[in-house]
């Protein structure tokens, strides 16, 4: 039987072209085939072994990411929702409430935070990163510098971060963070223009080589936002040429695929388009698009949610586990997550437990949804409300 080994293979990214590869060969007179041991060479750095490690932890049976990366700002919005002064405490009381949540590491693999929560503790003097080792949650790091308009464009925007994030993945990884996420988004009623796609999957992939080579597991994330009135078609046929460019750009720059994690939008129609589409169709289109276009060496597929609702949002995932994939098909919600938490925690300590309980409920929902095992029976009110809001910035 041939034997699959990863050899480390240490030539300089830009003259490696992978030639030691044996293949199966034929054995004289009897034409059969043997075969003898055969070394797949991924381009290796320091790191590669524990990437490797890293993404199968996050992408293992049942569990998923629990995405609380939100910036100041993006976290005010969602304070202000109930109520709450967007202060350094208030976002702090929050981030404590969904960390310490007892029972959380059974149904959430990684939490994706933002600088400042990577740094902070909880008012016991924890650090937040001890307590999600201690559920073995591992940490996780948004390193992406936001949004801008991307001159030359048709209204489009570009991710900012490049510059020193090498430095600061290393400062992170010492910090206790494990992967990382740079989110950039595609905009389909802007075009989108080829100039903004090859740009976004260029971003990606530049920024995905400079996270493993930090020790960081990149997840890769160009949203295709809700936004627009197309048909699900016109989504498929963009998502299609968005990660067609991200995967040609991530081999470009010699990222290794088994060390990477993705976060797709899934294929839906447009929010505003005249129909909806049953889980069903949004599964079939989604698993379409991306089996034509991600190898089965990526090891995790973390879905956001995107303004779905908290029902909608684990449905779909669940229609996207009813058969066997090439790869972990999960989620890494934010909203989806966290609306009735907010709602029912409303800034108030005496709602604290109740608020973790409401949790609980949604990561043991998109947990049997992995496993392709979720029932809406028995869901509430709060969990039904949709969740999308036209022109969203994170
Ligand atoms: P939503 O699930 O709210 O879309 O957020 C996911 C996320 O982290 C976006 O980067």
């Amino acid at each position: 039987m041939a034997c699959v080994s990863f050899a480390k293979h240490n030539a300089p990214s830009s003259s490696w072209i992978g030639g030691q590869q044996s293949l199966p060969q034929r054995s004289g007179s009897s034409a059969r085939l043997a075969t003898r041991r055969v070394s797949l060479p991924i381009r290796a750095g320091a790191y590669t072994d524990e990437l490797i490690k890293t993404a199968k932890t996050i992408a293992s049976p049942g569990r998923g990411i629990l995405a609380i990366d939100e910036s100041n700002a993006t976290c005010g919005k969602r304070l202000s929702s109930i109520g709450l002064d967007n202060t350094e405490p208030n976002r702090q009381a929050y981030r404590q409430l969904l960390l310490t949540t007892p029972g959380l590491g059974e149904y959430i693999s990684g939490a994706i935070l933002f600088e400042e929560t990577l740094y902070q503790s909880t008012t016991d003097g924890k650090k937040f990163v001890d307590v999600l080792h201690d559920q073995k949650i591992v940490p996780g790091i948004k390193v992406d510098k936001g949004l801008v308009p991307l001159p030359g464009s048709n209204n489009e925007s570009w991710c900012q971060g490049l510059d020193g994030l090498s430095s600061r993945s290393a400062e992170y990884y010492k910090q206790g963070a494990r992967f990382a996420k740079w989110r950039t988004v595609v905009s389909i009623p802007c075009g989108p223009s080829a100039l903004a796609v090859k740009e976004a999957a260029w971003g990606l992939a530049r920024y995905a080589a400079i996270s493993q080579d930090n020790g960081l597991v990149p997840i890769v994330e160009p949203e295709i936002l809700l936004d627009g009135d197309h048909p699900i078609e016109r989504t498929l046929e963009v998502a299609e040429k968005v990660w067609a460019e991200v995967f040609y750009y991530l081999a470009e720059n010699n990222v290794i695929f088994e060390g990477i994690l993705l976060k797709p939008s899934m294929v839906t129609p447009g929010a505003e388009h005249k129909e909806r589409a049953s889980p069903e169709t949004i599964a079939k289109y989604t698993l379409t698009m991306l089996k034509r276009r991600v190898p089965p060496a990526v090891p995790g597929i973390m879905f956001l949610s995107g303004g779905q609702s908290e029902m909608e949002a684990t449905l779909n995932l669940h229609a996207m586990n009813q058969s066997p994939n090439p790869w972990h098909v999960s989620f890494s919600y934010a909203r989806a997550l966290q609306n009735t938490v907010l709602k029912t925690w409303q800034g108030r300590p005496e709602n604290v437990e109740a608020a973790q309980k409401a949790l609980l409920v949604r990561a043991k929902a998109n947990s049997l949804a992995q496993l392709g095992k979720y029932s809406a029976e028995g869901e509430s009110e709060e969990a039904k409300k949709g969740m999308f809001v036209k022109g969203y910035t994170y």
